[in-house]
């Protein structure tokens, strides 16, 4: 074994090293229990007598010297890290400015719409997402057959079929349903507005989606009138648009109240001389309403010769688009931040 070569070797491989995790692998594979050092000393035995001494001899040297060896490397890369991190760590550099996000726009809708409900006494609840057939159209007094139903195209999840409609489960299509689940678990007097996402199974274009928001709002006492509704109605989109609007109301139809009307409110975009927002009209249809149906009532256990209300639901993006002139509502959903940084 040549003891000179080994010490060559190994002092070259050593200063090729450039980590302090390197040098200690580079230790123990020479210096280590069963290193190469120690192979050499049990190598001596073996060798003939005469030459036993000398090479002890230098197998000590091959040891000490790679010992000093290894320590001087090690202090020299101490050294040059720490003369390296002088140099990339500069405490008088200005700190990096890291973007802070905001909120969005329909979510700052939301809130809005909902602290002007608040000031007025209104309780924000929340509902599932995922509903059953029985609260998201039976309860509502949909008819089992009617085409109703088909009205909102409906995003069924995928379940064996005939399923009772308690167990019939989908995307809920509008917020209506929490005015059930409400109901069964509150005795009136009852002032709630429920904001949340619903779904539908529809083409997006620029006024639909097939997932957006809605506000839904419901008042239950023993005398409430749609003169109540409207005050409130009118209340709110006066602070929410904060300027003078008008509002006027459509009969229409909804299975779930009786009567049933739409609600408009006068183009904030024109002033009502005529514009796209309105279609030349100078009115905005800007939610659904009615005083609650009986029907609605005895489903959710409550006795509709002793209570009555109103109830609403409107559409936050629509709300947000009208406020904004925001032309389309796909825009919301897009995650662009051309869009979204100018709110
Ligand atoms: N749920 C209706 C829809 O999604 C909106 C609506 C209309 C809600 C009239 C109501 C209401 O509470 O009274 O189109």
């Amino acid at each position: 074994m040549d003891i000179e070569k080994i010490e060559k070797k190994a002092l070259s491989e050593l200063e090729k090293l450039d980590s302090l995790d390197e040098v200690k692998k580079f230790e123990k594979k020479y210096l280590g229990n069963g290193g190469k050092v120690s192979e050499v000393f049990k190598s001596i035995s073996k060798a003939p007598e005469k030459k036993r001494a000398d090479l002890g001899k230098k197998a000590n040297s091959l040891k000490n010297r790679l010992g000093k060896g290894i320590e001087r490397k090690q202090k020299e890369l101490r050294e040059s890290a720490k003369k390296e991190m002088k140099r990339s760590f500069d405490v008088t550099l200005p700190g990096k400015e890291t973007g802070l996000g905001h909120i969005h726009p329909l979510t700052s809708v939301l809130r809005s719409l909902c602290n002007i409900f608040e000031g007025m006494g209104f309780s924000v609840v929340r509902g599932p997402d995922i509903e059953n057939s029985w609260y998201n159209f039976d309860a509502l007094n949909f008819p089992k057959e009617h085409p109703a139903r088909d009205m909102q195209d409906t995003l069924f999840i995928k379940q064996e079929e005939d399923l009772p409609s308690e167990e019939r489960l989908l995307m809920r299509t509008h917020t209506s349903p929490v005015q059930i689940r409400y109901m069964e678990k509150n005795q009136p007097p009852v002032k709630i507005v429920v904001p949340g996402r619903v779904y539908r199974n529809e083409t997006t274009d620029a006024s639909h989606e097939i997932n957006f928001y809605q506000l839904e709002g419901l008042m239950v006492d023993r005398e409430i009138s749609v003169a109540n509704f409207k005050a409130v109605i009118t209340s709110l989109i006066d602070k929410f648009f904060t300027g003078d609007v008008d509002v006027r109301l459509r009969p229409s139809f909804f299975p779930f109240t009786e009567p049933s009307f739409e609600v408009d409110m006068s183009c904030t975009v024109c002033n009502q001389e005529g514009c796209s927002v309105c279609s030349q009209t100078g009115w905005i249809e800007v939610l659904g309403a009615g005083m609650v149906h009986p029907n609605v009532l005895k489903n959710s256990g409550l006795n509709p010769k002793n209570w009555q209300g109103f109830a609403f639901g409107m559409g936050i993006d629509r709300m947000a688009m009208i406020k904004y002139g925001i032309e389309d509502v796909r825009l919301f959903y897009s995650g662009d931040l051309r869009f979204l940084n100018q709110f």
